[in-house]
């Protein structure tokens, strides 16, 4: 066969390649090892130099010709492929989504969004901590020392290595050691809320191991048990969404706070839901607070005869379980699609003030 019609074939053969898999059976038939072009080339040995002189030329014509040309089929090839793969993998946007991807709000994201906005609206900023936090931040600062009985209540999950600094590390037992991180860094007056997670090794139908408190806390001068009481009250009948909301404070006790509170929602047992006095007859403890300790002000770099406060703590799942009739807590966290599908919010059910912040 000439060169010229080799030549020819070759080209053409790689013009009607028409998937890479034919492309590479063209190019190894003629530049494989015993292709028909490579078989060409190794004529070159056995020529004189003057047949070398110009057969070489030819030969390596014919070559850079058909790598070129394998080259460029091959890049068409590519990108008839990544066009088809663009068309048969667009979305239509404007099409609904099918049932069975649509993801939901859980209860516990909801009540923290809920949360974030009525306290906003009285002025409140929202700080964090850390989850994994240190002895002192937990217990010794918030006037917890070694030897306290209040650390056993606590069931903390200590890690077995101190960290660099030789702190000993746990993983809060409640949200209160952001009370601190914030008064080390802010100067007063304070207001927040510091919402996250919390651990305890505890596990029944009202505690898991990991759950959910907000904190709030306020440093200013002058403020008062009054002021506190005020501020629980209008939080949760915004909450509720209710003009009248029984509560029950009760005295109790805190390392932190002095003094101290615990307050109960009154409910119906009948609907599950916080009632009017009339129609009582259960309470659901939700938050423990109290004025912050003078020690915890002064531990913190603040003058206690300048500055007082009170905080709260106040467990988010349980809020969640009063306001949309859950009864057992071990749900919340097993994310089992059905559960999240009936107790669930839709992306859009954003809460505000204004348009309410239930469902
Ligand atoms: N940290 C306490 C708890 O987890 C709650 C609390 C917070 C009490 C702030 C008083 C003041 O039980």
């Amino acid at each position: 066969m000439s060169t010229d019609t080799l030549q020819a074939d070759t080209l053409a053969a790689i013009a009607a390649a028409a998937s890479p898999e034919a492309l590479e059976a063209v190019r190894v038939s003629a530049m494989g090892k015993s292709g028909s072009v490579t078989a060409l080339l190794k004529t070159l040995g056995g020529m004189t130099p003057e047949e070398r002189l110009v057969e070489g030329p030819r030969l390596n014509g014919l070559r850079e010709a058909i790598t070129a040309a394998l080259a460029a089929r091959k890049n068409e090839l590519e990108s008839v492929a990544l066009n088809a793969r663009l068309v048969a993998e667009r979305q239509d946007m404007t099409l609904p989504v099918a049932p069975a991807l649509t993801g939901s709000i859980h209860p516990v994201s909801q009540v923290m969004d809920e949360l974030a906005e009525i306290f906003a609206d009285l002025g409140f900023a929202v700080a964090t901590g850390p989850e994994i936090e240190d002895d002192w931040h937990n217990f010794s600062a918030l006037n917890i020392p070694e030897t306290h009985p209040a650390r056993a209540m606590h069931d903390t999950f200590y890690f077995p290595d101190a960290d660099a600094q030789g702190r000993k590390m746990l993983l809060r037992t409640h949200t209160s050691p952001v009370q601190i991180r914030t008064m080390m860094t802010q100067k007063p007056p304070i207001r927040i809320i510091a919402p996250g997670r919390v651990y305890r090794s505890d596990s029944d139908a009202t505690h898991t191991p990991m759950f959910h408190q907000v904190e709030g806390l306020v440093i200013d001068r002058g403020v008062t048990l009054a002021n506190l009481r005020w501020t629980l009250e209008t939080f949760i009948k915004a909450f509720f969404e209710v003009d009248d909301v029984s509560l029950r404070f009760r005295p109790s006790y805190f390392p932190f706070t002095e003094p101290s509170v615990e307050v109960d929602v009154g409910y119906s047992s009948k609907t599950g839901k916080p009632a009017a006095a009339g129609d009582v007859d259960k309470w659901l403890e939700v938050l423990g607070s109290g004025m912050v300790h003078p020690r915890v002000i002064s531990a913190c770099g603040l003058d206690p005869n300048e500055y007082q406060g009170f905080a709260f703590g106040c467990g988010i799942d349980r809020l969640a379980m009063l306001k949309y009739g859950m009864n057992d807590l071990r749900p919340f966290f097993d994310a089992d699609l059905r559960w999240l599908k009936h107790h669930g919010f839709s992306a859009f059910d954003v809460p505000t003030l204004s348009g309410g912040v239930g469902a």
